[in-house]
């Protein structure tokens, strides 16, 4: 099975975004064809400093790699290494109704959180579709938010296919296990977007400093409490064994625990989890070079795949010469 995903260089990557995908991306790897790439082309729809551009997509491209992506067996590439991405994403708007994207709710969502309304925000999904299409990928593992930008690619190969002919396989979504949403510090969605996250490689003691603040509500330390809405009880359910989360869990219903004790834990736990990747993410910053050819070495493999299904598609809808082969 070809399973692909993207993931934006948007920022440093964080806990909401491992626990909420990455860390299911990489499992995934195991027993399917990995396509992963970072959408790069994706990230310059809200206009990004170009150099913090390229340090983020560096970034991700050492978390990634120093979390466990295999780069023998998976492909992982930057996405604007292929650009024939962004050619099948002008054939694709060309079959696209103005309704189908007119109706995604991200562009909606992100204009009202201030972004520029600009067409390439508008078009987002098209360019997402031809992501997922010219892979031929067979399953797309995003969290929730991206199941309708997966729907949207899928309509577009079924008009596609309708009026050229066969040409796109369906991609089916995978809507990764919830771990539920993963809040950030001010008890919002943590994202990149909103200032409130907890980075993946971050110094432990920073780690350590951000946890204390998650936000919780004023119950006094002898009261029961809620564990359900708790945030600190939320970000121990990402890294606690079963057997201490039931624990906490009857600690919390019977009172008599603070939350900064729980927070304690988290920092504890987190450190634990991560810390056998620190010193793999800590010998790539220092091995640029290496990183560099990992991604040129699987831009390379995704362009084999990708100039293959272009030559198809060129041919589908009459461009180009008459060919002999
Ligand atoms: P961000 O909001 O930080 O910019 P993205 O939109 O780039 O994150 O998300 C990348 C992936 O990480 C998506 O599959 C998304 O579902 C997942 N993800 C992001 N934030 C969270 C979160 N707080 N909890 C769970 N999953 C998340
Ligand atoms: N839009 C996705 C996100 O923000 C990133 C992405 C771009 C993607 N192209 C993709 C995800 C293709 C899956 C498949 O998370």
């Amino acid at each position: 099975m070809r399973v692909l995903s993207g993931i934006q260089p948007s920022g440093k990557l964080h806990i909401g975004n491992y626990f909420g995908a990455m860390r299911q991306h990489l499992q995934l790897q195991a027993e399917n064809e990995g396509f992963y790439f970072i959408a790069d082309y994706h990230a310059l729809t809200t206009n990004p400093v170009p150099s913090v551009l390229r340090e983020h997509t560096f970034n991700v491209a050492m978390d990634y790699l120093a979390l466990g992506l295999d780069p023998q067996k998976t492909v992982f590439w930057r996405q604007s290494d292929v650009p024939e991405v962004t050619e099948l994403a002008w054939l694709l708007s060309c079959v696209t109704p103005m309704g189908l994207l007119q109706r995604c709710t991200s562009f909606k969502d992100k204009v009202a959180q201030g972004l520029s309304p600009v067409h390439g925000l508008f078009a987002y999904p098209i360019l997402q579709a031809a992501d997922i299409l010219i892979f031929d990928s067979n399953l797309v593992p995003v969290g929730a938010d991206q199941k309708q930008h997966i729907e949207v690619a899928r309509d577009i190969a079924v008009k596609f296919n309708t009026i050229y002919g066969e040409t796109f396989v369906l991609p089916d979504e995978h809507i990764l296990k919830s771990v539920a949403v993963v809040p950030g510090i001010d008890g919002r969605k943590m994202s990149k977007s909103y200032n409130n996250t907890i980075e993946i490689f971050e110094p432990e003691n920073s780690v350590k400093k951000k946890v204390m603040q998650v936000v919780t509500d004023s119950t006094p330390v002898e009261a029961p409490k809620n564990p359900d809405t708790c945030n600190a009880f939320a970000l121990l359910k990402l890294v606690a064994p079963d057997a201490e989360l039931a624990d906490w869990k009857q600690k919390y219903l019977a009172g008599g625990v603070g939350y900064g004790t729980v927070k304690k834990r988290v920092v504890e736990l987190l450190h634990e989890y991560f810390r056998p990747y620190r010193q793999k993410r800590q010998d790539l910053e220092k091995n640029r070079d290496y990183v560099e050819r990992v991604l040129c070495d699987g831009a390379r493999r995704a362009r084999a795949v990708a100039g293959q299904t272009m030559r198809r598609v060129r041919d589908a809808v009459g461009l180009g010469g008459i060919r002999n082969a």
